[in-house]
């Protein structure tokens, strides 16, 4: 498989996770495993982004830093509002959590998109690491927000 064919099969999976948990979310009976299994997949997913497809991107086409700044500041967006769900879905209440819901899939539709479209054609699979064995280290969190943080 191709490296653009395994990020695309991850949005595809955190997709169907996704709407697996918006449905049952609608329905009154939050499903915690399948958005469980979306956060695991879309913070490894940006790591692998962020960490290793993009700089590599960046440093072969110099017009890329505009594009991929922006999509790091979704990464972002999507990481807030995925932690705001974890946040009520511990304290018990999900009063929030079905409008972040929608909000995650709004932003993801055009993200995945635009990735798909202009920057995945652009990966040179010979100098990308054997994905599939990379985990996201312990604590790691998105650039845009590590550097508002401090970090
Ligand atoms: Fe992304
Ligand atoms: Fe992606």
């Amino acid at each position: 498989m191709s490296i653009r064919e395994l990020l695309e099969r991850d949005h595809d999976q955190e997709h169907g996770k996704l709407v697996e948990a918006s449905i049952s979310m609608s329905r009154g009976e939050f499903e915690e495993n399948s958005f469980m299994e979306f956060v695991s997949n879309i913070r490894r997913h940006i790591y692998i982004e962020e960490e290793i497809i993009f700089p590599d991107l960046v440093y072969l086409y110099s017009d890329m830093k505009g594009p991929i700044s922006g999509l790091e500041m979704e990464h972002a967006s999507l990481w807030m509002l995925i932690d705001r769900i974890l946040e009520e879905t511990a304290s018990g209440t999900i009063r929030k959590s079905a409008k972040y819901l929608e909000e995650i899939e709004r932003i993801l539709a055009v993200h995945n998109a635009l990735e798909s479209a202009n920057i995945y054609p652009k990966i040179k699979d010979e100098r990308i690491p054997e994905l599939e064995r990379i985990s996201i280290p312990e604590g790691w969190i998105c650039r845009r927000l590590r550097r508002n943080r401090g970090q």
